[in-house]
């Protein structure tokens, strides 16, 4: 893996520092998709405070305002176009400096669209968020609107500053990019090729979480359980030696989670987002195995149909992945299962749904996130002609809610009775008189208790269920 030399961008960052000194400017970030996009606002932030900017969440009194947007489906991009109409007035009353980073910037078409109708300053795309600093000196010093994007693939940028959302749950990218290609989804074409971070480079980030204070950790990538595979097979070709840690040869995303599971002061990993056609045995066995791994496993389903899940370039069937979950649960015990659904991809016939409600039947999964197929521009599935219309999309969508919230209230019944382990996250943001941590399977459990218990790992007995959260209560620790 090629790491990129990022020293001389960092020098932007004092220097932007020197240009703010004494002049107490506030930063927003309004961070739109997925976990790993989550992650990289975690760096924009880390970034910002250290060139001399305090956050506020609100964005009237922010003097830099930056976006980090997501075009996984249409609504991301009209929230953005939202955003960018209401800031306009904001920016010609008091000079906020406007900056728009993150996927969407990957496209061409929304970057024209953008510099056509829209004010902003500094534009940098998902491989250039290094170069944020840099960007934002110039466009501050030469007056000027900077647009930063490349199309550059297979770097790794490693030593960028950070400021995490919590002090008691972080997550840690550990590959970049996609080369699955899912017909309908547009991430390989803004993240880029499958690039894997340098193992030392992520079990160093995590014990010095560890001593942090850090108690759970989720290692997050497109495509997690190829984890290492295109520099395996590129090491293979070269026969070159791979990487070790501590004399375990960790080239493989099995051995990754044995390795973290090792880390002193770590009790809770978790991991998004696995392929099903990546769930090999190793991989299956370290969950199994590795007392610290969830085994709360999200698995993407995205349809029960054979026919779509070819049409939609999946590599795996309906029974290939129902095969699976049984092999899961055979081998590891109380596994439980999330999954990403989209209705009404391009060709979807009744029966094609039918299928897709009978595996959320047979799976009982405990979270499923639900999307309505979206076309995207440059994606095999936009140029399909069996579109669905859109009335047929929502009234499916609606049928797989039904059977999903019939489900959660009889997931729920069987959590009466049973006692969970939970990190105790604080108090509960809805109701404050009550603590609230989270089971393995990602149920919402809200009990009484005092400050003392923040941060603890305590037994929580589950009390009564009210569809999207339990209520427990702590039984005494000796
Ligand atoms: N790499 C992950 C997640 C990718 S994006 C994975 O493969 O699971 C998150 C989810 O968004 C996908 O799992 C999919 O269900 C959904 N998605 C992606 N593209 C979409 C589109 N064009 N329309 C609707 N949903 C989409
Ligand atoms: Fe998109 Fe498929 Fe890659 Fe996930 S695996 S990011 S759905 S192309
Ligand atoms: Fe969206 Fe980019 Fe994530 S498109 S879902 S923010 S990888």
């Amino acid at each position: 893996m090629t790491k990129t030399d990022i020293n001389e961008e960092l020098e932007y960052i004092e220097k932007v520092k020197k240009i703010n000194e004494g002049k107490n400017l506030k930063y927003n970030v309004f961070t739109m998709g997925c976990q790993l996009n989550e992650n990289d606002s975690e760096k924009i932030c880390g970034m910002a405070e250290k060139m001399g900017y305090t956050k506020t969440e609100n964005i009237a009194d922010a003097d830099l305002v930056i976006y980090n947007t997501c075009c996984v489906r249409e609504n991301a991009e009209e929230k953005l176009f939202g955003k960018l109409g209401e800031i306009k007035k904001q920016k010609e009353a008091k000079g906020t400096i406007i900056a728009i980073g993150g996927c969407m910037m990957q496209e061409q078409h929304i970057v024209d669209k953008i510099k056509k109708s829209y004010k902003y300053d500094v534009i940098f795309g998902t491989h250039t968020l290094h170069k944020f600093p840099k960007d934002l000196y110039n466009a501050i010093m030469e007056n000027k609107r900077i647009t930063d994007i490349i199309d550059i693939d297979g770097e790794i940028i490693e030593g960028l500053p950070i400021k995490r959302e919590d002090n008691i749950r972080a997550s840690v990218t550990i590959m970049n990019g996609c080369n699955n290609f899912c017909t309908y989804c547009i991430v390989p074409y803004v993240r880029g090729r499958e690039r894997s971070r340098a193992p030392e480079d992520i079990i160093n980030e995590i014990k010095g979480l560890a001593q942090m204070g850090y108690k759970e950790i989720t290692l997050l990538g497109q495509n997690v359980n190829s984890y290492m595979r295109v520099e395996r097979e590129k090491a293979k070709a070269s026969m070159q030696e791979s990487n070790e840690v501590n004399n375990i040869k960790i080239d493989s995303f099995a051995k990754l989670l044995r390795a973290v599971n090792n880390i002193d002061g770590i009790e809770k990993i978790r991991f998004v987002s696995p392929h099903p056609k990546d769930f090999t045995d190793d991989v299956i066995e370290a969950i199994r195995d590795c007392e610290k791994v969830s085994k709360f496993i999200h698995l993407p389903l995205q349809s029960g149909s054979t026919k779509v899940l070819k049409a939609m370039n999946r590599v795996y069937t309906k029974e290939q992945y129902l095969n699976l979950v049984k092999k899961m649960q055979e081998k590891i015990p109380n596994v439980k299962f999330s999954t990403d659904i989209i209705v009404g991809f391009p060709g979807e016939t009744e029966e094609d749904f039918e299928d897709t409600l009978d595996v959320v039947k047979q799976v009982k999964f405990e979270q499923i996130f639900m999307f309505i197929y979206s076309r995207r521009v440059g994606t095999p599935a936009d140029k399909m002609e069996n579109q669905i219309p859109e009335e047929i999309k929502h009234k499916r969508f609606d049928r797989l809610k039904a059977l999903y919230e019939e489900q959660i209230e009889e997931n729920n019944k069987a959590y009466i009775g049973t006692v969970h382990n939970l990190l105790v996250e604080g108090y509960s943001k809805t109701n404050s008189n009550f603590l609230t941590g989270r089971t393995d399977s990602n149920k919402v459990i809200i009990f009484e208790g005092n400050d003392s218990l923040i941060g603890k790992v305590v037994p929580v007995k589950i009390v009564s269920e009210h569809l999207w959260y339990l209520k427990g209560e702590v039984l005494e620790t000796k």
